[in-house]
Formats: structure tokens, sequence, C-alpha cells
């Protein structure tokens, strides 16, 4: 098994809201980065958010010029999972699917060395489920990092039911040496943070949607009232509607009735209302 200080490359699957943040930090810190997505359109849209961000950072001052550079320098793009073979750590942020994720897991157990580390950024799927999906599941792990990336400090680092010691220990490490602090939790529905977001987040929808108030309101109301930066319709839509969906879908499945999606969460998604990503959700953005 590989230790911290073997990693130099880091592999990214997903190009997404999540995917483009971990490759942006994972450069920030110094590792060599590859960006895999399946489609070039997807990758060019994860450099623009990465790029943004990164100006953002130079406009803040919290980055320099050079350093922002070097770090965009240090992510390339593909869509070919063989550009992966070298990585000695792999994070994984496609969809919230578990089929889609079984199928990616299967694919990198191929191609990349015997020795490295394969994570996966799930919500809410089962660690377990996806690393059966490879011939070493010891050496899978949930690293769960919050959104956005580039600026929230939490990660949760998720040990399934083969995951080895040493790989909840690299993962932990991992973390710290991408500047980030963990918790950790149990292979159980939605881990520590979703268990309890997702069904205040799914709350916030049925206000919506039973006419308790208006979405203002129910953010005000939440923000005010218990002192959080975000309420929960403003948070479905910065994290995406079909994220949402997803996770307490999954939820729902495994731990029953009190997490069934609100009504209102399915109808945003069909209407293909995502949130901020679309342009469109509980709230407009330009
Ligand atoms: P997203 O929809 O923004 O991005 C997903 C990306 O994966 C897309 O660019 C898509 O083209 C790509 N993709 C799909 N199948 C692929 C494959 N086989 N190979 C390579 N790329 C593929 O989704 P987002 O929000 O980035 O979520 C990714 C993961 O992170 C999900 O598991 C989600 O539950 C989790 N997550 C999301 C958070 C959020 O706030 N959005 C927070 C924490 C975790």
């Amino acid at each position: 098994m590989i230790e911290l200080a073997d990693i130099e490359t880091v592999g990214v699957i997903g190009a997404g809201t999540m995917g483009s943040g971990i490759a942006q930090v994972s450069a920030q810190v110094g590792y060599q980065v590859v960006l895999r997505d399946i489609e070039e359109e997807y990758l060019d849209r994860g450099f623009e958010t990465i790029d943004d961000s990164l100006a953002r950072f130079v406009e803040n001052e919290t980055v320099t010029q050079e350093g922002a550079d070097a770090a965009r320098k240090r992510i390339s793009g593909t869509t070919d999972l063989a550009d992966l073979a070298d990585c000695e750590l792999v994070i994984e942020a496609v969809v919230e699917n578990v089929d889609v994720k079984k199928e990616v897991f299967a694919d990198l157990d191929e191609v990349v060395g015997e020795e490295a580390l394969l994570a996966t950024n799930t919500s809410t799927l089962s660690i377990t489920s996806i690393a059966s999906a490879t011939d070493r599941p010891q050496r899978v792990v949930g690293l769960h990092f919050m959104n956005p990336v580039p600026t929230m400090r939490g990660v949760e680092v998720v040990i399934g039911e083969k995951t080895s010691e040493e790989a909840g220990e690299l993962a932990h490490a991992l973390a710290e040496a991408l500047d980030k602090e963990t918790w950790e939790a149990e292979d159980k529905p939605g881990f520590v943070s979703n268990r309890i977001l997702m069904p205040w987040i799914n709350e916030g929808i049925r206000a919506l949607d039973e006419g308790v108030a208006t979405a203002e309101d129910i953010d005000r109301g939440m923000k005010l009232g218990t002192n959080v930066p975000m309420g929960p319709l403003e948070l479905a839509d910065h994290i995406g509607l079909d994220v949402c969906l997803d996770a307490t879908r999954t939820l729902w499945e495994e731990l029953g009735d009190r997490y069934k999606p609100a009504y209102l969460l399915k109808r945003k998604v069909e209407a293909d209302d995502l949130g901020k990503k679309t342009g469109q959700g509980f709230y407009a953005y330009d």
C-alpha cells in the first residue's frame, strides 16, 4: 500500500462541480493532476470553473498570480481513462448513481497500479458496494469533500466494510495535505453530513410546496433563526437539485419514509431547474 509521500499524481474522475474543485485544490498544493470526463465540453466547463476560482483567489490576494498559473499548469484534462494509469491516488466525482460509479471503479481497477488508493466523493452511496466492483476493496475509501471544495475546509472520511486501517489513515493524511480538516464516518447511508443535512433541505422544500412561507422567508428564517450561512433552498440550488434528489432517494430507500423526497424537488428536477448550474432552481441566477 502506498504512503502519502509516494503520491505525486492524483487522478480525478468527473469534471463537474466537485471534480473541478478537487482537481484545483490538489494542484494548488503541488500534485500533478489528471482530470477525466467523458466529453471534451465537460472538461472545458471544468477548466472554466477552475480558472474562475483561481482568479477569485488572486483577486482576494490569497494566491499569487504565479501560484495560480503554476497550479493551473499542473492539471491536464483527458477523456481517456488509460491516462490515469500512473496515478497513485484517484478520486472519483461522477454522477451520484451506484451503477455508473461501479462501472468507473471496475474500469479503474484494471487501469491503475494495484497499490494505488481509490476514493469516491459519493454523498450517500455505499462505499462497500462501490468497492465490490474492484479486486482491492481494502484500498477503496470515501473522501467526501464539501462544496465549494476550494473554500470549504471539511472532508468526511468514510470507512467501508473492507477498507483497511492504512487506507483510512492515508485518506485523513491526504485530506490534511490538501489543507483540509477531517472527520470519520462508518459506511451507513448519508454518513454524518447528508444523513442530517438532506432531511433539513427536504423539509425546507416541503415547507415551500405546502405554502408555509416564500422561498426567501424560509431561507431568511433559517439563517436568522439558526445562524447558518445559507438557508435550505439556497443551499439546495448551490448543491444542485439533481444531486439532492439522488441523495434523498438513497436515504429513502435505505432508511424509510422519513426521507421520502419532497414532491416539488422531483418536479424541479424533471423541469431541468437544477439550481445554480442551470441558472434556475428555487431562485434565478444570471
Ligand atoms: P456534476 O453533475 O456537477 O458532475 C459530474 C460529472 O461527472 C459531469 O461532468 C459528468 O460528465 C461526469 N461523468 C459522468 N459519468 C462519468 C464517467 N463515467 N467518467 C467520467 N466522468 C463522468 O456532479 P457533482 O455535483 O460534481 O457531484 C459529483 C459527485 O460528488 C456525486 O457523487 C455527488 O453526490 C458528490 N457530491 C456533490 C456535492 C455537491 O454539493 N454538488 C457535495 C459533495 C459530494
